[in-house]
C-alpha cells in the first residue's frame, strides 16, 4: 500500500500533499504534463525533505506527461511494476483550475479534466487498482447565503469548471456502483486552499497574473501590484465584503493523508467531503489579518461585484472531522504569514 501514483503532483496543492507523503514513508509516482507548474515545485520538496534529513531516494519518480494521453498513465503503471512497486491508490489533482479561462474555453476543460479523468480510470481498472482520491471543489455547490454548505447540499455550478468537476464526481459514483465491493473513492471538496509550507521553500507559484484574492495581496505585499480591487462593498456580510473559508495548504495536504489513509482502512465506499476550517472571512478582515501579521500596508479600493461571485461559502467541516479524524490546525495569522514568508523568499516565484 505504500506506493501511490499522484497525478498533477507539481501543483500548488500536489506538491505540498507530496511533501507530506513522502515524510509519511510513502513512494510516489508522479505525472504531470507541467502545464500551469514546473519540476522546480518537486525539486523543493527534496530539498525540504534533505534539510530535515529525510532520504527520498528510491521514492519519488517524476514522469512528464499527460493524462489525456492513455500511453502516459500506462507507463506509469508499467514503470512500478518493473521496480517491483506496485502502485495501489491514486491521488488525482491533474486539472486546468481557471473558472475564467473554462468560460472562454470549455472544451479545454471538458476535454482535460473529463476525458483525462476518464483515461486514468479505464487504466486503472487495466492494472486493477480501484482506490482513488480526487480533487473537487466547493464550487460544485449552488450557494446558500450565510450558512454552512453540506455535502448533501445542492450541486448546480455555473461555470464550466465546476460542471467538470461535478461531472467527475458523478462519473466516479457510477464507476463505484458498477463493482462496489472493490473501489474505495473520496472526492474532496476543496473550499479556499492559500498560504504555503512553513519553511518557505514551497508555495503558491501562479503563473502570470494571479486571480484569486490571496496570492493577489502577497503581490500587492511585494510590489508587484499597487492595489487590491475588492469586489463589491455591497454583500449582505458583516463588513458588505465577500466571506470565504480559508484553508491553510498543508492542513489541505492533511486532509489527503487522512482520506487515504481512512479510504485502506475501511472497507470499499465513496465518499464526498468538505475540506475546509468552517470559519468564513471576509476580504476585508483578510487584508486587515495580513496587515496585521507582517506588518505591512496593503492599499486597496472598491470595485463592482464580480460576476458569478457570492456573499458567502463556506464548509461544515464536521464530516470530514467525525469520520477522517482530521482537524485543521493552522488559523488565518498562519496562512498570513507563512504566505508572506514563501513571497517574501521568492518574488518571481520558483
Ligand atoms: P495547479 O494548477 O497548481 O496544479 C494542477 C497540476 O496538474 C499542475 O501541475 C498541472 O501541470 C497538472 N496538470 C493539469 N492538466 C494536466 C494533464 N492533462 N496531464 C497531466 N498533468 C496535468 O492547481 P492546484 O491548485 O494545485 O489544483 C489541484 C487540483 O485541485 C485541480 O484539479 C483543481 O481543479 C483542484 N482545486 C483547486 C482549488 C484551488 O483553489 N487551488 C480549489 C478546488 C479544487
Ligand atoms: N476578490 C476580490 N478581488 C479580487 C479577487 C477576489 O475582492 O481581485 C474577492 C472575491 O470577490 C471573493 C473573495 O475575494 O469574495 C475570494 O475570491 P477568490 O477569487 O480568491 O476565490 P473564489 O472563492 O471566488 O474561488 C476559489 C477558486 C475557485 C474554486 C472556489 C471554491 O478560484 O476555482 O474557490 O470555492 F472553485
Amino acid at each position: 500500500m505504500k506506493s501511490i501514483f499522484v497525478t498533477g503532483g507539481a501543483g500548488f496543492i500536489g506538491s505540498h500533499t507530496c511533501l507530506l507523503l513522502l515524510e509519511k514513508g510513502f513512494t510516489l509516482f508522479i505525472l504531470d504534463s507541467f502545464v500551469t507548474s514546473s519540476q522546480k515545485s518537486l525539486k523543493r520538496v527534496s530539498l525540504i525533505l534533505s534539510n530535515k534529513g529525510i532520504d527520498i531516494k528510491g521514492k519519488i519518480y517524476l514522469v512528464e506527461g499527460d493524462i489525456k494521453n492513455k500511453y502516459d498513465i500506462e507507463r506509469v503503471f508499467k514503470m512500478s511494476f518493473e521496480l517491483n512497486k506496485i502502485i495501489k491508490s491514486v491521488i488525482h489533482f491533474a486539472g486546468l483550475k481557471s473558472v475564467a479561462e473554462s468560460v472562454k474555453n470549455p472544451f479545454l476543460y471538458w476535454e482535460n479534466n473529463v476525458n483525462g479523468t476518464i483515461n486514468l480510470l479505464k487504466v486503472m481498472v487495466k492494472f486493477n487498482c480501484k482506490n482513488i482520491v480526487f480533487s473537487s471543489s466547493a464550487t460544485v455547490y449552488k450557494a446558500k447565503s450565510n450558512v454552512p454548505l453540506f455535502e448533501n447540499d445542492i450541486c448546480e455550478p455555473f461555470n464550466p469548471y465546476g460542471n467538470t468537476k461535478l461531472t467527475i464526481e458523478r462519473l466516479l459514483k457510477d464507476i463505484y456502483n458498477s463493482d462496489s465491493s472493490q473501489w474505495r473513492i473520496a472526492s474532496l471538496r476543496y473550499f479556499n486552499p492559500v498560504g504555503a509550507h512553513e519553511s518557505g521553500l514551497l508555495g503558491e507559484d501562479a503563473l502570470g497574473k494571479p486571480n484569486n484574492i490571496y496570492p493577489l495581496i502577497t503581490q500587492v505585499a511585494i510590489g508587484k501590484i499597487k492595489e487590491i480591487k475588492i469586489f463589491g462593498s455591497d454583500w449582505p456580510t458583516v463588513d458588505g465584503t465577500g466571506i470565504r473559508d480559508y484553508i491553510h495548504i498543508m492542513d489541505l495536504a492533511e486532509g489527503h493523508f487522512a482520506a487515504l489513509d481512512y479510504l485502506l482502512k475501511e472497507k470499499p465506499q465513496f465518499l464526498t467531503i468538505n475540506l475546509g476550517t468552517g470559519i468564513g472571512t471576509s476580504v476585508l478582515e483578510l487584508i486587515r489579518c495580513f496587515e496585521k501579521v507582517n506588518n505591512i500596508e496593503i492599499p486597496f479600493s472598491f470595485d463592482n461585484r464580480r460576476v458569478g461571485d457570492n456573499a458567502f461559502v463556506v464548509a461544515d467541516n464536521s464530516l470530514a472531522k467525525k469520520i477522517l479524524n482530521w482537524n485543521p490546525k493552522r488559523n488565518i495569522d498562519d496562512i498570513c504569514r507563512d504566505g508572506w514568508n514563501w513571497q517574501l523568499k521568492n518574488p518571481n516565484g520558483y
